[in-house]
């Protein structure tokens, strides 16, 4: 039997004081509800996500995830909410329904409630450090929300998750006739979870964590980071710590990869090398063998093997590190390929260009690829050395083996072999530097 499930995401979010939709907020490279929605679809469910504020970007952000979407005019409560799906379930079987919010939700829990359900209905319940803001799972009577609890029944601890399994008959039978609660005039869905219902107790409250504010959504994004790392850690990767270090679900770790302290992995990237403390790799790949030292930033980038970037270096779109190759600290690499085994090491620019195999680039060089209206290519061979300072007044090309002076400004194309200097004059004056301070100082007075 096919079995559906209803995300009930149609409330506003209020707390979060956010402009984006409150599923919508990002955890580790996915929105909220995404991860509920792959909870379930995992296994094997048809979704179906109501709809209400912020319609057009929930629409927007799940238009690739294969769910059905139902729509509830006015946010009446979750019995409404689910009233507005009822056309979209099936006339029997099991139907599961959750919350959009609850993003720590794990596939195995979802498998476990379905095993144990029976009946009309079965609810997951947990214990609750602090009760307050839950229903109340009282015996005898289903689920009790706060604002209906006596007094002693506050005091229970034993919660509804907001997680639940319904016989689809059942529920067309019964929501239709749910009763409005003043004052609000809201419907209940735990109207639904009566004397008869299944109580299932036992599952952790770290899983239900409602975000219902940016501090919780920091405690989801702490956890389900924990939960990333720990299966990547599984998998032969090297954390220096499990805690201080975040990988987007997207990224794609190899066995013997290292991250290192701070370090964050984001979009795409595959990384199978070594980055070191506080390194931030964005859609980017680093093969096995290369390493990206402390405080690195890559983006877009490719790091080959036995190449080393860093520390403190950034690399942006484009940038092709190629085998043996080295980026050092302070240099910017944009859009550029360092062929196998050339260097740039210190306080560099190298922009839309190319730097031959086992090229040297000096201490502060730098490829002067705009013109203030375009972008230019600047080619350099290989086994070329480009002194301290020289700037590459792009388009420009230095041919293979050439040698560039200290501060030479590159305006036109060096052939291969050549030795290109250009310095202005320099000017000694023996013996005037004491001249000149006593005049700076009288003038000082
Ligand atoms: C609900 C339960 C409570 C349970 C708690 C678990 C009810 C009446 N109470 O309370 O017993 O302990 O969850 O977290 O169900 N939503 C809609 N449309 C609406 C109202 C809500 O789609 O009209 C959605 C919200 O977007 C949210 C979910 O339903 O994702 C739960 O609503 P919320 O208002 O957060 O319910 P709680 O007060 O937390
Ligand atoms: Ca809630």
């Amino acid at each position: 039997m096919p079995l559906t499930a209803v995300v009930l995401a149609a409330g506003l979010g209020t707390r979060m004081r956010s402009p984006v939709a409150k599923v919508l907020h990002p955890l580790l490279g996915r929105p909220m509800v995404r991860w509920i929605v792959d909870a379930l679809q995992a296994q094997g469910a048809d979704v179906v996500v109501v709809v209400h504020h912020h319609e057009e970007q929930v629409r927007g952000a799940l238009a690739d995830a294969g769910v059905r979407f139902a729509r509830q005019t006015a946010p009446r409560g979750t019995g409404d909410a689910l009233l507005a799906a009822l056309p979209e379930l099936p006339d029997g079987g099991p139907v599961l329904v959750t919350a959009g919010d609850t993003p720590l939700l794990r596939a195995e829990s979802v498998g476990r409630l379905l095993g144990q359900h029976h009946g009309p209905a079965t609810v997951a319940a947990f214990e609750a450090r602090d009760p307050t803001g839950y229903g109340r799972v009282v015996e005898g009577v289903g689920i009790v929300e706060e604002a209906a609890c006596t007094p002693r029944q506050r005091e229970i601890r034993l919660v509804n998750s907001g997680f639940y399994v319904f016989d689809a008959a059942y529920l067309r039978r019964k929501l239709p006739a749910l009763e409005p609660h003043p004052p609000k005039g809201e419907y209940w869905l735990t109207d639904l979870v009566d004397a008869r219902a299944k109580v299932v107790a036992g599952f952790g409250e770290e899983e239900f964590l409602g975000v219902n504010d940016r501090a919780a959504l920091a405690e989801a994004r702490d956890i389900l980071s924990r939960r990333i790392n720990r299966a990547w850690a599984a998998q032969g990767v090297e954390f220096d710590s499990l805690e201080h270090a975040l990988v987007e679900v997207g990224v794609r770790l190899e066995p013997g990869a290292r991250v290192g302290y701070g370090t964050a992995i984001r979009g795409e990237s595959r990384v199978a090398g070594d980055l070191g403390e506080n390194c931030v790799v964005v859609d980017s790949i680093v093969e096995a063998g290369a390493t990206v030292r402390a405080g690195s930033v890559c983006e877009g980038a490719v790091v080959r093997a036995g190449a080393v970037v860093g520390p403190l270096a950034r690399l942006r779109p484009g940038a092709r590190v190629e085998a043996g190759a080295h980026v050092g600290n302070f240099c910017e690499v944009k859009n550029a390929t360092l062929h196998p085994g050339a260097k740039v090491n210190h306080l560099s620019y190298v922009g839309d260009a190319s730097i031959g195999a086992g090229t040297n680039v000096g201490a502060g060089a730098i490829t002067c690829n705009y013109d203030g209206v375009q972008k230019h290519r600047t080619e350099v061979g290989a086994g070329v050395f480009i002194g301290t300072n020289v700037s590459l007044v792009a388009p420009v090309t230095v041919g293979d083996g050439a040698i560039v002076g200290a501060g030479t400004v590159v305006g036109q194309d060096v052939p291969a072999d050549a030795i290109a200097v250009g310095r202005p004059e320099l000017k000694i004056h023996p013996g005037r530097a004491e001249k000149l301070r006593a005049r700076k100082r009288a003038a000082k007075g």
